[in-house]
């Protein structure tokens, strides 16, 4: 049975009983979906108690996002994480997680965090940090679990406990997808039926380009490819692209054109109203020369 805590008093006892076992921290905004069962499985798999966070952090939405429309399923989220084992389900009020109100010390991310999903979501990975850091001292956890389809939010996560020695293993899981390819996400709740058939270019287009990869082709030629399987939708205005890049995992930076190694290509696209993100990892083996392909 999972048990359900809303304060810091309350995770206290949870914490104290396992002070000698292997804590580990699933952090979620709710609306629990397959690729968080995941997330809670690994966790599970690897650690003597599980704590699964709730929590629809302010401090990452913009004025104009979906900070109010966000799908909140506390109910259904907790019959989610019973079946994934979770011992305690930590859902937090604002005023706990926000003690002082709006915090004057934030968590930057640096130059990272302005690129892709940082330029197009000001303020975001701020955020995002600063919540995964907070959570991180309520909750304690020898391991914290992220997913691979945020990965951005990864890379920065790694990178904050790195810079700011944070003692806490960082493990990533892979990406979820429907038997289509569509990346889980609890924003696919959005999407209506011809919406989704729409969102799921985004897949189409990343594996597209990482089948050229594996092919052989240099970085240009795998833009290229991803590229050209988002023509139609976007001609069509059914879909609207953010961005695509392909880009170094260590910093996301974009790669150049030369580059061989480990990248990932990420996108974000809008469909209707929804935005949604995805990426897979790839390895690029041959460099693309300008005009090569
Ligand atoms: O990935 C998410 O759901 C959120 O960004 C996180 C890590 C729970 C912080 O609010």
């Amino acid at each position: 049975m999972t048990a359900l805590v809303s304060t810091r008093a309350g995770l206290q006892p949870y914490l104290d009983g396992f002070a000698n076992g292997r804590r580990g921290v699933v952090m979620t905004m709710g609306a629990l979906h397959e690729g968080h069962l995941e997330l809670l499985r690994q966790a599970r798999h690897d650690c003597d108690l599980v704590v699964a966070t709730i929590f629809v952090n302010p401090l990452q939405f913009g004025p104009n996002e979906d900070f109010d429309r966000y799908p909140r399923t506390l109910d259904d989220d907790l019959k989610l994480c019973a079946e994934a084992g979770v011992d305690v389900a930590f859902a937090p009020s604002v005023d706990d997680v926000y003690p002082g109100g709006q915090p004057i010390v934030k968590v930057a991310p640096g130059p990272m965090g302005e690129v892709l999903e940082g330029e197009f979501r000001p303020g975001f990975f701020t955020g995002v940090l600063t919540v995964v850091n907070k959570l991180l001292n309520l909750t304690r956890p020898d391991a914290a679990f992220f997913g691979e389809k945020d990965a951005q939010q990864l890379a920065l996560v790694r990178r904050m406990v790195l810079d700011l020695n944070m003692p806490v293993e960082i493990v990533g899981v892979p990406t979820v997808r429907d038997a289509d390819g569509l990346a889980k996400s609890s924003r696919n709740r959005y999407l209506g039926s011809e919406e989704r058939t729409i969102a799921l270019s985004l897949s189409r287009a990343l594996f597209a380009g990482r089948d050229a990869a594996a092919g052989g082709a240099g970085a240009d030629a795998v833009r290229a490819a991803a590229d050209a399987v988002l023509a139609e939708p976007v001609a069509a205005g059914r879909l609207s692209v953010d961005y695509l890049a392909l880009v170094d995992p260590e910093d996301f930076s974009e790669v150049p054109p030369a580059f061989t190694g480990d990248a990932v290509l990420a996108m974000a696209a809008r469909v209707g109203g929804t935005r949604l993100i995805d990426n897979v990892p790839l390895t690029l083996t041959v460099s693309s020369h300008p005009g090569a392909h």
